[in-house]
C-alpha cells in the first residue's frame, strides 16, 4: 500500500458564531495561510496491525492501541475504519502536523480530523468523498466541542466560503466583489467547548433574552450574505460591529478582544468583531482599500501575537 498525504485549511467565522448552534445561519471561510497535514506511510517491517502515531506539535509519539477511544486522533481513525468496514489497518505510521494555532477559533481540531480522515481512507485504498469526510469529522468535533453546529468540519472539508445552517446541506454562494479581512490573534487559548457550554447555561437561564440575541445575529448573517452576493462588501463593516455587540451581550467577548476590535476601528477598519468561540482566540476586521497594513500594525500594537491578511474571493 503506498503512502498517502492529505491536508485541510484553517477557517474563520465571518458572521453567526454561537447563534449557529441554535439553528441560525452563519458564514465561514477557509483560511489557506494555515493548515493541518496528515500522512500515512506503510511500515513494511512493522508489527502487523500496529499503527504508530506521531504528532510532534503536541509531543505525541505513540501507538493507536495506546490511545483512549475518545482521543480525537483515535476517534478519527476509528470513524474511517467503521465507515469503510475495515477491521485491521496494515502496519503504518500516521504523522500529523499543523500550523493552525490550537484553541484559537481557526478550526484546528476540525482541520486535523479532516486531514487524518482523508489520509487514512486514502491509505486504505478508499479515498472518501467530502460529504463522508465531513460527517466523520463532525462526530470527532463532538468530542472537542460537546454540542458543535458542524460549521467547522464543513468549511474546512469543502475549503470554500459557506453559508451554513445546522442540519442542512452545505450552501456556497458567490463572492461578487473580493474583499480583505485581517485576522488578529489574541494569543489567548480559549477552548470552544467552554464558551459554547457557557452560552448554553446562559440560554437555559434566560431563554427569551438569548433567543432574541440569536435571532438578531441570524438576520445580520442574512444581510451579510446579501451584501456579499450583491457586490457591496463595504456593507459588511457595520454588520460586523453589530454582531460583535451581540456577542458581547452573550458574554463571549473579553477585554483583550474588545481592545483589538477598537484598535482596528481606530486604524480605519470598516468593521470588526471577534471570530469563533470568543473569550480569546481570534478577531477579524474588514479592511478598506489600501489600509490592510495599518490595521495589522494596529493589531500588533494592541497586543496581537500574529495577524493574517486574507483576501476573500471566489
Ligand atoms: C466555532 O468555530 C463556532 C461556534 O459557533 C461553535 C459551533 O458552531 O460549533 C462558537
Amino acid at each position: 500500500m503506498p503512502s498517502y498525504s492529505a491536508h485541510a485549511p484553517g477557517k474563520i467565522i465571518l458572521f453567526g458564531e454561537h447563534a449557529v448552534v441554535y439553528g441560525q445561519p452563519a458564514i465561514a471561510i477557509p483560511v489557506h495561510q494555515v493548515r493541518a497535514n496528515a500522512s500515512v506511510t506503510p511500515e513494511i517491517n512493522g508489527d502487523p496491525g500496529v499503527v504508530r502515531i506521531q504528532a510532534p506539535n503536541i509531543d505525541l509519539d505513540t501507538r493507536l492501541d495506546e490511545l483512549n477511544l475518545d482521543h480525537p486522533l483515535a476517534a478519527a481513525i476509528e470513524g474511517v475504519t467503521a465507515s469503510l468496514g475495515i477491521s485491521r489497518i496494515p502496519a503504518c505510521t500516521l504523522r500529523v502536523t499543523s500550523t493552525i494555532p490550537v484553541a484559537s477559533g481557526l478550526g484546528s481540531g476540525a482541520a486535523v480530523s479532516v486531514a487524518v480522515i482523508r489520509a487514512m481512507a486514502g491509505f486504505l485504498g478508499q479515498p472518501m468523498a467530502n460529504e463522508q469526510v465531513s460527517k466523520i469529522a463532525f462526530e470527532v468535533e463532538k468530542i472537542h466541542h460537546g454540542t458543535p453546529s458542524g460549521i467547522d468540519n464543513t468549511v474546512v472539508t469543502f475549503a470554500k466560503p459557506v453559508y451554513f445552517v445546522k442540519g442542512h446541506p452545505i450552501e456556497t454562494f458567490n463572492i461578487t466583489n473580493p474583499f480583505t479581512i485581517i485576522i488578529g490573534d489574541t494569543g489567548i487559548a480559549s477552548p470552544t467547548k467552554e464558551t459554547v457550554g457557557d452560552v448554553r447555561l446562559r440560554w437555559q437561564a434566560n431563554p427569551k433574552k438569548f433567543e432574541a440575541f440569536f435571532a438578531a445575529v441570524g438576520s445580520i448573517t442574512k444581510s451579510a450574505r446579501a451584501a456579499i452576493e450583491s457586490g457591496h462588501p463595504v456593507r459588511l463593516g457595520p454588520l460586523m460591529n453589530e454582531n460583535h455587540a451581540l456577542l458581547q451581550e452573550m458574554g463571549v467577548s473579553s477585554p483583550t478582544l474588545d481592545r483589538l476590535v477598537q484598535a482596528a476601528l481606530d486604524s480605519g477598519a470598516l468593521g470588526a468583531k471577534l471570530s469563533g468561540g470568543g473569550r480569546g482566540g481570534n478577531m477579524i476586521a474588514l479592511a478598506a482599500t489600501g489600509n490592510e497594513k495599518l490595521i495589522s500594525l494596529a493589531f500588533k500594537n494592541a497586543g496581537a501575537i500574529r495577524t493574517i491578511t486574507s483576501n476573500i474571493e471566489d
